[in-house]
């Protein structure tokens, strides 16, 4: 978001005017209010309480096993950091693909309980008469289109998607369905940038992409990722831009050190 409207907050209707307008879109995710002060006051337009959290904040192997309340957890507290950017919720696996009624139920909760402004749905066709509904009733929805991570064992692990004409194809019709049943953005996750902006192109809502190139109307990425604490692997298309990881265990092997030498406290540290 431009300087001046970088104080003023964030909405879902900015975020698709900023397709029409050309400026590129930034989402980061967040799963607590100290991370997501930071990224707030730093000026990202959108901060996502990504199912993410399941892996890079409490240490599973997967997205899959993380449940509505500790999303809804998760999102209360990054609440409570974010004032400008746009917060929007990811829906966890199960709590949307059972029945429309308990999508919407669901989908209520991240805004009655949590405080966010929308929430995020994987999926395409399949998904689009429980997305209107959702929509229907007052509830931005963003769009999850590619790689997404709640299909893992179906795609039998992280693979690219959409490099068969066919999968490319789908991909493409499954965005113009998402757009129809109106969500306000689409996350392309992990395909060939040819085929996300293509996508990009054919719709009139932003695309933000991860792993989908430069074409994307935006970029979003794992903060733990971008900030080099995630350190099991690094995937092709994330770029360290920190490494506090490295830097967070130097401080830890430091203050030990003191600790067991007696140099912490100092005379000046104490009382
Ligand atoms: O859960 C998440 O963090 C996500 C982003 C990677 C888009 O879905």
């Amino acid at each position: 978001m431009s300087q001046e409207k970088k104080h003023s907050k964030i909405t879902v209707p900015d975020i698709t005017a900023m397709k029409a307008s050309g400026e590129k879109i930034s989402m980061l995710t967040a799963y607590d209010a100290l991370m997501a002060e930071i990224l707030d006051v730093a000026g990202l337009d959108i901060i996502l309480v990504g199912d993410s959290g399941a892996m890079v904040y409490a240490g599973h192997e997967n997205t899959l096993s993380i449940t509505m309340d500790e999303m809804i957890f998760y999102t209360k507290s990054a609440r409570q950091g974010v004032h400008h950017a746009l917060l929007i919720a990811d829906m966890p696996y199960l709590s949307y693909q059972i029945s429309a009624e308990k999508a919407l139920e669901n989908a209520g909760r991240f805004l009655k309980e949590a405080g966010a402004e929308g929430v995020k749905v994987e999926g395409g066709e399949p998904m689009a008469s429980t997305i209107k509904k959702i929509v229907d009733i007052g509830i931005p929805v963003m769009g999850h289109l590619g790689l997404t991570p709640q299909s893992i064992h179906a795609f039998g692990g992280y693979k690219l998607q959409g490099t068969e004409q066919v999968d490319a194809e789908r991909m493409l019709k499954d965005a113009k369905v998402l757009e129809q049943a109106g969500v306000f953005s689409i996350v392309l996750e992990k395909i060939p940038a040819k085929l996300a902006t293509k996508i990009s192109s054919s719709v009139n809502i932003p695309t933000i992409g991860i792993g989908a190139g430069a074409g994307c109307d935006g970029q979003v990425l794992v903060t733990q990722d971008l900030l080099g604490m995630y350190r099991k692997f690094k995937p092709k298309f994330v770029r360290h831009y920190a490494a506090i990881g490295d830097e967070i265990e130097k401080a830890c092997k430091n203050y030990i050190s003191d600790v067991k030498s007696s140099r912490f406290p100092s005379d000046d540290e104490s009382f």
